[in-house]
């Protein structure tokens, strides 16, 4: 498929997706979302590709839905098109870790995309909101369950209600991001972050994934039991049998994702 709403590149065996609307701030019409789906999908089918980065621009990951797309559209034809249905979840679909690489506006719908992403790294200038309230509407992409489960409600309740912005230093202290980088080396941080998870053990990385993912999901009880299963069954890989071999001879594994 080709591509005029984003850039998509290896670096390394890195996948990096930049969204690039820069005239509507990145916002996520349905054309870009549907090229984004199917480059993480292409991403995840891809041996060589050990981790994926979704970024955006300097001044925007992702201004949020497409508001001009989107104002005259009414019910229930929103309701048969799935909007903001099965194509914005593409991302929660993919097995290899996912990086938001955030710089400038995550609003919206781009809050709630980073959000699905398995964690944000975000640049200095990062700003971070749900401000679909001003419209006369709510988050539509799970920001009213995920920013809960991430920040806590108070603070998710504030800016859900009020569409007040948080800036980088807030989103950190608030668990919203992992870490926070100048703006000038995001993508290279990202990249970097990618290219180390690349490089270890591909079944590992991926249940390690799906085992947080379900911790959002489920009681402490079934997690631990999920994680459990996956932990044992790892037992079952070479990559197992190479890891703790290479820890015993003091030399480094040589992974080969079997
Ligand atoms: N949809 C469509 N177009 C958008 C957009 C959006 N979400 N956000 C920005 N744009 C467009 C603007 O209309 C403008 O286009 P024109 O030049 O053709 O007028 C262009 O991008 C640049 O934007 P601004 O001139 O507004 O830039 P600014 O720097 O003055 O302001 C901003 C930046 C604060 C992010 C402002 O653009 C803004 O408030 N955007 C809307 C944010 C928003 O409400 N997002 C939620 C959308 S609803 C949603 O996401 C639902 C959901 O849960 C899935």
């Amino acid at each position: 498929m080709a591509h005029e709403m984003i850039l998509v590149e290896t670096q390394g065996r890195v996948g990096v997706i930049t969204l690039n609307r820069p005239q509507a701030l990145n916002a996520l019409c349905d054309q870009l979302m549907t090229e984004l789906g199917d480059a993480l999908r292409t991403f995840d089918a891809d041996p060589a590709v050990g981790a994926i980065v979704i970024t955006g621009s300097q001044k925007a990951f992702a201004a949020g839905a497409d508001i001009k797309e989107m104002k005259d559209r009414a019910y229930p034809g929103v309701y048969f098109d799935d909007f903001i249905g099965k194509r914005w979840e593409t991302v929660l679909t993919i097995q290899k870790p996912v990086i938001a690489a955030v710089a400038g506006f995550a609003l919206g719908g781009g809050c709630e995309l980073a959000m699905m992403c398995d964690l944000i790294l975000a640049a200095d200038n990062a700003k971070f909101g749900q401000p679909e309230i001003n419209l006369g509407i709510i988050p539509g992409a799970g920001g009213t369950q995920r920013l809960v489960r991430s920040i806590g409600k108070s603070k998710a309740m504030e800016m859900i209600l009020t569409g007040r912005m948080m800036d980088a230093q807030e989103a950190e202290r608030a668990n919203l991001v992992c870490r926070i980088v100048p703006v000038a080396d995001l993508v290279a941080e990202a990249v970097k972050m990618g290219e180390k998870i690349a490089s270890l053990s591909a079944p590992s990385v991926a249940m390690a994934k799906e085992a947080v993912n379900v911790a959002y999901e489920t009681t402490l009880r079934e997690g631990v039991r999920f994680e459990r299963r996956l932990f044992l069954s790892l037992f079952s890989t070479e990559d197992q049998k190479e890891g703790m071999a290479a820890f015993a001879e003091k030399r480094k594994p040589s992974f080969t994702n079997r």
